[in-house]
Parts: C-alpha cells; sequence; structure tokens
C-alpha cells in the first residue's frame, strides 16, 4: 500500500491512501470529534461533527473527515472560524432534540453552542446510528432499527428478536451519546417482553 504525505493542522503527516482524514489525524495524535464513528463500524457520515477544512489543489472546502479520504498534499484545518461555526450550529440543532446529552454538552462548551438557540423538539435520539449499526454490523443480530421518516425518525427494537438477544448483550448502550437507546429499551422490554425480565432477575 502506498503512503502519501498530507499536512493537518501545520504538521507533515503520513498516511496510507485508504484511510481517510480522520485515520490519518488519529494516527499523527491529533484529536477530531465524532460523535457517530466507531472503530468496528463502517463509516456513515451522520452527525458531520467532525467537520473539517481541506485544501486540493489550492481550494478549501468542508468536508466530513470521517469519511473523506486523504489525498497527497491535501492540507487539512481541523480548526478555524468556518469548522468551529459549523460545529458549534450542528451542536445547538442536535441539542434541541437531546439536550440532556452529557457528551453533546460537553461539545458545546467547547465550541461555544448556546442549548437554547433552537426550539426544543426533544426526541432524545440524533440519529446517529451507532445502536442500529453496531447490532447489525458486529452482533448481527438486527435487533432494532430506524423507524419512520423526516423528523419523526427515531430508532426501535424489534420486541420478538429484543426478548431473544438483547437481555444478555446490552453492548450497544454504552455507545449511544444521549438517552434514547436506554429509553426506548425500557420501553421495549415493559411492554413487550415483561416475562424475559423475570426469567433473568
Ligand atoms: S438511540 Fe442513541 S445510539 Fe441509537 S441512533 Fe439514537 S443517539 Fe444514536
Ligand atoms: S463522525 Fe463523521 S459524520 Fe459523524
Amino acid at each position: 500500500m502506498s503512503e502519501i504525505c498530507l499536512q493537518i493542522d501545520g504538521k507533515e503527516v503520513k498516511a496510507t491512501e485508504t484511510m481517510t482524514v480522520l485515520e490519518a489525524a488519529r494516527a499523527a495524535g491529533i484529536a477530531i470529534p465524532t460523535l457517530c464513528n466507531h472503530e468496528k463500524l463502517e463509516s456513515y457520515g451522520a452527525c458531520r461533527i467532525c467537520v473539517v477544512e481541506a485544501e486540493t489543489s489550492g481550494k478549501p472546502r468542508l468536508v466530513a473527515a470521517c469519511v473523506f479520504p486523504v489525498q497527497k498534499d491535501m492540507v487539512v484545518k481541523t480548526r478555524s472560524e468556518k469548522v468551529d461555526r459549523t460545529r458549534r450550529v450542528l451542536l445547538e440543532e442536535m441539542l434541541a432534540h437531546a439536550p440532556d446529552s452529557e457528551e453533546l454538552q460537553k461539545l458545546a462548551v467547547e465550541y461555544g453552542a448556546d442549548k437554547d438557540r433552537f426550539e426544543k423538539e426533544a426526541s432524545f435520539c440524533i440519529l446517529c446510528g451507532l445502536c442500529v449499526r453496531y447490532c447489525a454490523e458486529v452482533k448481527k443480530k438486527d435487533a432494532l432499527g430506524f423507524v419512520d421518516r423526516g423528523a419523526k425518525r427515531e430508532i426501535a427494537f424489534i420486541p420478538e428478536i429484543a426478548a431473544r438477544e438483547c437481555w444478555d448483550c446490552k453492548e450497544c448502550f454504552p455507545l449511544c451519546p444521549t438517552s434514547a437507546l436506554q429509553a426506548a429499551y425500557v420501553l421495549t422490554e415493559a411492554l413487550a417482553f415483561p416475562a424475559a425480565r423475570r426469567r433473568h432477575s
């Protein structure tokens, strides 16, 4: 695999050409915030919080670092006025959905995001897809998925599968950047498989 050189935050960085900007930055010890990225999962590009400025052929543009491939001589800025402004607005939008998320609140402090800028539409889920993809890609169980569209889109457990598979697993719980996942599970459990709870307790 051939190696290429690029610059990230003024630092010369070597990367293999199959790497994303996020992977190259991390390998060089440069942090970029992520919400929908996980080392065991395919890149998804949903949250956009990993946005960076990438300049190729003299043209800077905003790209999602977790899906954008490195290129020879690319110049990347992980922080700039544009990057910070974009992250700030993204956080303000996400906080309207999940105002209690500690992970979002921590990032909001760093980027000066106002958690009350947008009217609250608390669905608690920011649709990062970590839980759904982890269950499908790593556990191969498909015990939960997205339902509905647009503003109503949310995650839901499939009761028949969840009753069989989730009780002893719950590996997706710590991945969730909000409290939506646990809430959906508790609801499914209470409504659909109370017998399973008794059996396991
Ligand atoms: S429930 Fe949590 S982990 Fe699942 S998609 Fe929503 S925010 Fe992401
Ligand atoms: S971490 Fe890159 S889009 Fe979510």
